[in-house]
């Protein structure tokens, strides 16, 4: 077998010219003419009936376009998964900064001074805002008790097993906080309607063809002519999944009413206080462990506070439950979960999708039992951890040793023996700081949940250019993650050529649709998708060597007539996932890691240090190392700031640290010493083995450092943020 010229090697990224250079556009760099700027006219109450709208009659209104609920020609239901969102509110606004009107006008000072001319008068309505509020509310307003989505998932009998006299039971509650995903480049987008009357949406997202059903919700009359297509995209992190369906038909509508381009650029503050954010979650955990250590039983309550809306909390929810358990192998498992409405923004899709907020409970969790029963955290992990055979809540067998070889290798590749006996030294000889070693242990579904692969049925086109080159056509999105050069690299690898042969074009709705860029399932899914459509066409041409010879084998075929493959998604048979019960096949397969954090906790001020962090990973083939250790420094430090810094302050729904100034996100100032080490397990259902690893770093690094902090100073961290407040008052506690 020939040696693997692409795959495994770290290619320089496609896109790296264009983005270092400056010349790659963003969607506020396009000149589009004598287009208008849109803009939102937003609540001023997070729960209250609309009672009146009154429009300036002294005010000029002849140069703008004005929006609301009864101008929408088709439905105001923003399909996600659940139809309760409109597009603009009607009679009831639910969370504060709901959009309620739109504008536009040449620009953007006129539709401002033109909003300060409209006065809505509200009923006030009672309002919740948090999972307790929720729960506690005597006048939900969804459903008979405010709940968008339940979901259980058992395994053995949990009632039995907490019968029994002799286990050693624990039992404590978890919660972390809202995170805003702040990608560089807020939410924008532009419509532009054709001479024909098709519209043409383009801008910052994820998912074009979940734009594509908003908008044709909408417009049902246009549904064959929408193209949605993508502009270069300043990160995401899931905040650009659902959130650019409701932005894109707000373009959309302005620009239907006033037969002008119209392009809607979201600045921070209105970015940070009316987008989706991370849901912030309650976790309780009962336990039962046996004298020797087994965790016998595990029943785990996981509650999300949703916002206002839905959007897609029913699939977080899922990926939450699915995760609860956490990476071992336990005979009596029942996990609920609930997703609940409060009349915050909705929460949305933010990296780890549920997993992270279930993952920081169990594997604190744990770490609890551990010093309970006076135990080391590792070897409770060693004799209860997932290996081949076992299976987890769903009933899904265990495949491969990776959960226990990441742990291994971790605690070795980080001195963890000796790094305990350091910080012992160091604890009892320094006055003020006091240093901790801690570690978690988790796995990450990559790939859709439960039966979502089938239903999506993604699919990719592989098409030879004339002059030589391949173009790959899909809808999976480069946002800042890597996904246009890793496809690259995998459609050269299998045509024998290098990444300078393929082409990955712009995704719009006009590619076959190889499904949305989320659930760490693109290098894996689509990869998988790409590889064979590349497979075929290399059988499709005449024998070949290296760039030369292809490009001109190619240019011959597309002059003879065209040259083309389209690979669809082929459900392994052998998958079965029963969405009634929550068992079987929850993913197509997993990533996992073991992730450690060594810490330094200040006397002084109660600011913690992450001095070291060590990673060890499975995410199986790597195909980029660069970009996949990219992913995992950013998910890591994306997540010391949902442990440490980040918290959304409200007051009655209202954001009132909406930017950069006052919601506070680490810095390279913060970056502690990274090692990122791969073990690889390759999945035949991934890309040339691969797996996913745009997720999976986020899920461990709350944990491994709540459980440094608690083996540095003795404290019990179970709820997130940790900010040096909370941290002091917690150390007064003892
Ligand atoms: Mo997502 S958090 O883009 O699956």
């Amino acid at each position: 077998m020939l040696a693997l010229q692409q795959i495994g090697h770290s290619k320089i990224r496609v896109d790296a010219r264009e983005k270092i250079s400056g010349s790659a556009l963003y969607l506020a760099d396009y000149d589009v003419g004598d287009c208008l700027q849109g803009f939102t006219v937003r609540s001023q109450r997070a729960h209250a009936t609309i009672k009146q709208i009154v429009f300036d009659a002294d005010f000029d209104w002849s140069r703008l376009t004005v929006v609301q609920a009864a101008d929408i020609p088709g439905r105001n239901v923003n399909p996600v998964i659940l139809e309760d969102q409109p597009f603009l509110a009607d009679r009831v606004v639910r969370y504060y900064g709901e959009p309620i009107l739109l504008l536009a006008a040449p620009t953007l000072e006129l539709c401002r001074a033109a909003a300060d001319h409209i006065s809505i008068s509200y009923e006030e309505l009672p309002a919740c805002f948090t999972i307790e509020e929720s729960l506690a509310t005597s006048t939900p307003f969804f459903g008979e008790d405010n709940s968008f989505k339940r979901l259980q998932i058992n395994k053995g009998d949990i009632e039995a097993a907490f019968r029994e006299q002799n286990f050693h039971i624990t039992e404590a509650e978890y919660t972390t906080a809202a995170q805003e995903q702040l990608y560089l480049e807020p939410q924008a987008m532009l419509a532009q309607f054709d001479l024909e009357g098709g519209l043409l949406v383009t801008g910052s997202l994820q998912c074009p063809f979940y734009v594509h059903s908003s908008l044709a919700s909408a417009f049902p009359e246009l549904v064959d002519r929408i193209e949605v297509r993508q502009s270069v995209t300043g990160g995401a992190f899931g905040g650009k999944e659902d959130f650019p369906s409701l932005i894109a038909t707000h373009a959309a509508l302005l620009a239907y009413h006033s037969g002008r381009s119209v392009r809607m650029l979201y600045d921070r503050a209105e970015d940070f206080q009316c987008t989706t954010k991370r849901h912030p979650s309650r976790t309780r955990i009962r336990s039962a462990v046996d004298t020797e250590g087994n965790i016998v039983a595990l029943d785990v309550e996981l509650l999300l506070n949703a916002g206002a809306y839905s959007t897609l909390s029913q699939v977080v929810l899922a990926r939450g439950v699915l995760h609860a358990a956490g990476a071992y192998h336990v005979p009596h498992v029942r996990v609920q979960g609930n997703a609940l409405a409060t009349n915050l923004p909705p929460s949305g899709a933010f990296r780890g999708f549920g997993a992270p907020q279930a993952i920081f409970a169990i594997e604190s969790h744990l770490d609890k039992i551990a010093q309970e029963l006076n135990q080391d955290p590792v070897v409770l992990r060693r004799r209860n951890l997932l290996r081949p055979g076992d299976t987890f809540s769903t009933g899904q067998l265990v495949q491969t040793d990776a959960c226990s070889q990441v742990l291994e290798r971790a605690v070795s590749s980080s001195a963890y023996e000796e790094n305990n006996r350091a910080d012992r030294v160091f604890n009892d000889s320094h006055p003020t700081l006091r240093r901790g070693t801690g570690l978690a242990l988790f796995y990450h579904g990559a790939g859709f949940t439960g039966s979502g692969e089938n239903r999506i049925q993604g699919c990719a086109l592989l098409q030879g250019n004339v002059d030589g080159t391949i173009s790959i056509r899909v809808t999976s999105t480069e946002m800042g993650q890597g996904a246009a050069t890793v496809l690259a690299q995998i459609a050269a690898e299998a045509l024998q050529v290098s990444t300078a042969m393929i082409r990955f074009e712009t995704p719009t709705t006009q590619h076959p649709d190889s499904g949305p860029t989320v659930a760490s399932r693109t290098t894996m899914i689509v990869g998988k998708l790409i590889e064979r459509a590349a497979s075929e066409l290399r059988e499709r041409i005449a024998e070949y060597s290296g760039d030369e010879q292809f490009r001109t084998r190619v240019s011959q075929a597309v002059a003879a007539g065209g040259l083309e493959t389209l690979s669809s998604y082929e459900p392994p048979p052998e998958l079965k996932w029963d969405e009634e019960t929550y068992q079987g096949d929850a993913y197509p397969d997993y990533s996992w890691g073991c992730y450690l954090a060594q810490v330094e906790v200040s006397l002084l001020d109660y600011s913690v240090r992450i001095r070291r962090f060590t990673t060890v990973q499975d995410i199986g083939t790597v195909i980029n190392p660069a970009l996949a250790a990219g992913q995992v420094e950013g998910g890591i430090m994306q997540a010391i700031g949902f442990t440490l810094y980040e918290k959304v302050h409200y007051a009655d729904g209202k954001t009132l640290n909406a930017g950069f100034t006052d919601y506070i996100i680490p810095t390279l100032a913060d970056l502690p010493q990274l090692a990122v080490e791969f073990i690889e397990y390759p999945s035949d259902r991934g890309g040339y083995g691969a797996k996913g690893v745009g997720e999976l770093p986020f899920d461990g690094v709350a944990p491994a450092i709540a459980a440094a902090i608690r083996a540095a100073v003795g404290v019990d961290v179970r709820h997130l943020p940790l900010l040096p407040e909370q941290l002091m008052e917690l150390l007064c506690q003892v």
